[in-house]
């Protein structure tokens, strides 16, 4: 037994307990939206390769070819000597794709989420009030921890309450951030981004807004739906981009401020020329990607009204991502079970990822599904509904 191990493994045994132990399954990619896992087929429902680029040879060409050109490794962090100068072109270019004074790269959208929030709630003139909405992905929740900030929490997507809670600290002088997600990464449903706005001009806040299951599937050329309304968006480049890594933008000033003050963004090594490669070519691609960004909402939409029409629960989603609420755990990894004895991979969501009662299997639809694949799943499903109705 080594250190802290009994700890360990009565952790693991409350987890277990409660239906809600995780374990990793090896995945072995295949071509499409098809995987294998353990000698087994699968159709993949539950990835966030929402156009299908992860597996786009244009990309994995110009990955291989970086490589060569400039190594395995960008070998230090950016101001060492990591910054490459293919970085500066790529942040000009995708500043000029979202329509924003600027824009920086960062290792990843869960690294970024947590040094950002936790850079500006230390260096914001204090006190620094953080207004998050309830359902906000963990590394939101965890910037605020990181920045020592007691949140204050709004109703998921109630604006009323979100009104209500500025005015209750209307007295209070300091700093104010709202901070939330475009896209609910486990409900696919989006925030009011006028109503936002409109409430972060009037109490002077500042929006930051997480754009990660937006960016590349929603607004013009798939630029996300943030942009146009944040005072800081972060996106990532691991979902609707098939690659890897994350990007802020905003004005020049935040982003300059960012590189002299961000810990995540100065201690770290930058990311290599192979996944850099990949999201240059994934940038290059974007503006003509309007097909596949239609496909996958009208197969979302068509998921959704056969669901609604079994009476399955699919919570308030209107993107690609649907939710069947199931609400109880148990059930969950049954239906997931169930499902996957069908060729069908959708992973059960239980808590602590979601509220207790609250679990789902979450459902991605993605460009790189046929329309046989989509179908097969609804088949599926239509078979287990006795299971998951909404009761
Ligand atoms: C809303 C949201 N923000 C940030 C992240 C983290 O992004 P990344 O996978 O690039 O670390 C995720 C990914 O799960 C997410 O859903």
């Amino acid at each position: 037994m080594k250190t802290f191990d009994s700890f360990f493994q009565k952790a693991l045994k409350d987890r277990i307990s409660k239906n809600i132990y995780r374990d990793l399954q090896p995945v072995v990619p295949g071509s499409g939206m098809i995987m294998e896992c353990n000698g087994k087929h699968f159709i993949n429902f539950s990835s966030n390769d929402y156009l299908g680029l992860s597996q786009n040879p244009l990309l994995k060409i110009q990955s291989q070819q970086w490589i060569e050109q400039y190594g395995n490794s960008s070998t230090a962090s950016r101001l060492i000597t990591g910054n490459y100068s293919f970085y500066p072109e790529i942040e000009k270019s995708l500043a000029d794709f979202l329509g924003t004074e600027s824009a920086l790269i960062f290792d990843s959208g869960w690294q970024a989420n947590v040094a950002i929030l936790a850079c500006l709630i230390e260096q914001l003139p204090k006190p620094v009030l953080v207004f998050t909405d309830r359902l906000n992905h963990a590394s939101l929740h965890y910037g605020c921890k990181a920045g020592q900030v007691r949140q204050i929490r709004y109703r998921h997507c109630d604006m009323n309450h979100l009104s209500e809670c500025l005015k209750r600290y209307a007295e209070v002088q300091g700093s104010r951030m709202i901070v939330t997600e475009t896209i609910f990464s486990m409900d696919g449903d989006r925030s009011d981004l006028e109503v936002l706005r409109e409430l972060a001009n009037q109490w002077q806040c500042f929006l930051y807004l997480d754009d990660a299951h937006a960016s590349g599937v929603f607004g013009k050329y798939g630029k996300g739906l943030a942009p146009a309304y944040a005072d800081l968006t972060l996106g990532t480049f691991s979902k609707g981009w098939g690659s890897f890594g994350a990007y802020v933008a905003g004005s020049r000033a935040l982003c300059q401020w960012l590189i002299n003050y961000c810990s995540g963004f100065i201690h770290t090594t930058a990311l290599p020329p192979a996944v850099i490669g990949c999201i240059a070519k994934a940038l290059e691609l974007m503006p003509q990607l309007d097909k596949a960004r239609q496909f996958v909402l009208e197969q979302s939409d068509y998921v959704r009204n056969k669901m609604q029409e079994w009476s399955i629960d699919v919570g308030g989603s209107n993107t690609q991502i649907i939710p069947v609420i199931v609400k109880d755990a148990n059930k969950a990894i049954q239906a997931a079970k169930l499902l996957a004895d069908d060729g069908i991979w959708v992973m059960p969501i239980r808590p602590p990822t979601v509220s207790p009662n609250q679990s789902r299997l979450r459902l991605t639809i993605s460009a790189a599904h046929s329309k046989e694949n989509i179908d097969q799943m609804l088949n599926s499903f239509y078979k287990i509904r006795g299971l998951i109705q909404d009761s």
